[in-house]
């Protein structure tokens, strides 16, 4: 018996997935080289943008085929889409042939569902749970393990639909968090841990008693051993002194922040619900370069948001040409149902919000080539 998992989306859904596989090869499947060769095929969806729930089905609908030819094989579909009444409702309806449709918070139980495939389809959406400390994972990325730290996000940016699938923030306890990386440290074969969480700055505020991101750090990288340590991902918001300190401090940690500004416009800022300014950002930037000089910074950039116009995308730009990042991701903005931003008047046109995306990429690159 074979399983295959294709994955959508961010680091987490790709850590997800290495937990979908352990819990896989528990129940006696093997990795199947392509999806065609599988008796049990997940797809671990995301649910950031339209494109990427898009591209879900169109793939889970390409199966059609497959399943026909093969009744036995058992199709999944779980993460962030389906963790939407409506979007689960409308696999379990658009594609029969599905067997299996659950959310981001129903993983844990996934053998359950394959089992209970046998009296019919499973369609089930857990609300929040405790978090599930009970950690195996197929690690997949090389040297790299990743380690989560917390799930969800408390932050409602107005645009974002991960609190809306991924629940409030929870930490993992600080003990769980380093006997895990101490296993991981003791098999020897990863030289990089990668902290992960949706806003990894607020770890431990939720914890009693409560425990800092920056104590966590210095804590982790009192473990022995030889390894590289960074993190993703952190909101400008939270991002304290005490977490440059302990970056620069520390040889472990590596001089790299993913740190999303997302529009160098105040009012739009103000919109997306981020709660800092342009300034009190760049006042980050400042004290991390001075701080750390050799740090390598990162963003993303959101275009077209609701009643952005040229002049205050032009901020964005001019922020962008100000920092002069190692590296940016820039989106169109994409409504996503139930947000607050999808309800706003003053939607901007696709072919305005392409024509930014195109030149904020273009600005992108004339930085990285000025950067060589
Ligand atoms: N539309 C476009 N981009 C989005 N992001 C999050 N939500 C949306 C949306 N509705 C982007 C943000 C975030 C990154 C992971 O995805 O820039 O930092
Ligand atoms: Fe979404 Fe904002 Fe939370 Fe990031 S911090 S996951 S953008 S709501």
């Amino acid at each position: 018996m074979k399983y295959y998992i294709v994955t959508y989306g961010c680091q987490m859904n790709v850590h997800e997935s290495e937990k979908l596989a352990s819990i896989c090869e528990k129940m006696g499947y093997e990795l199947a080289e392509k999806r065609e060769d599988a008796d049990l095929i997940v797809f671990n969806t995301c649910a950031i943008r339209e494109g990427a729930e898009d591209r879900v089905f169109g793939n889970v609908g390409a199966l059609k085929k497959l399943k026909k030819q093969r009744p036995d094989m058992i199709i999944a579909v779980c993460g962030c889409s389906t963790q939407k009444e409506s979007t689960a409702n409308y696999i379990m309806k658009t594609f029969p042939f599905v067997d299996i449709v659950i959310g981001t918070f129903n993983l844990p139980n996934f053998e359950h569902y394959v089992n209970a495939v046998k009296t019919g389809r499973q369609l089930e959406l857990l609300s929040e749970g405790e978090i599930d400390e009970v950690q195996t994972y197929k690690r997949t990325s090389g040297e790299n393990a990743w380690v989560n730290i917390m799930y969800g996000c408390n932050n409602f940016c107005t645009y974002c639909i991960v609190p809306y699938v991924r629940g409030r923030e929870k930490s993992r306890n600080e003990e769980n968090i380093l006997n895990e990386i101490r296993e991981v440290l003791a098999e020897g074969k990863y030289k990089k841990i990668t902290l992960l969480g949706q806003n990894v700055n607020s770890y431990g505020k939720d914890l009693t008693p409560q425990v800092s991101f920056a104590k966590l750090m210095k804590d982790i990288c009192a473990l022995e051993g030889d390894f590289k340590l960074t993190f993703m991902t952190s909101h400008p918001k939270d991002l304290t002194d005490d977490v440059i300190e302990v970056i620069a401090k520390e040889e472990k940690i590596l001089k790299e922040i993913h740190l999303p500004a997302q529009s160098g416009n105040n009012r739009i800022l103000t919109l997306m619900n981020r709660r800092y300014t342009r300034e009190k950002y760049l006042e980050i930037i400042d004290k991390i370069h001075t701080q750390i000089p050799d740090c390598k910074i990162t963003s993303d950039f959101i275009v077209g948001f609701p009643t952005e116009t040229e002049e205050e995308f032009m901020d964005t730009m001019k922020l962008v040409e100000e920092v002069k990042y190692d590296g940016i991701f820039a989106f169109m903005y994409s409504p996503r149902e139930g947000t607050v931003a999808s309800k706003m008047e003053g939607q901007i046109p696709q072919k305005i919000k392409q024509e930014r995306v195109n030149k904020l990429l273009a600005l992108e690159k004339k930085i990285q080539k000025e950067k060589k």
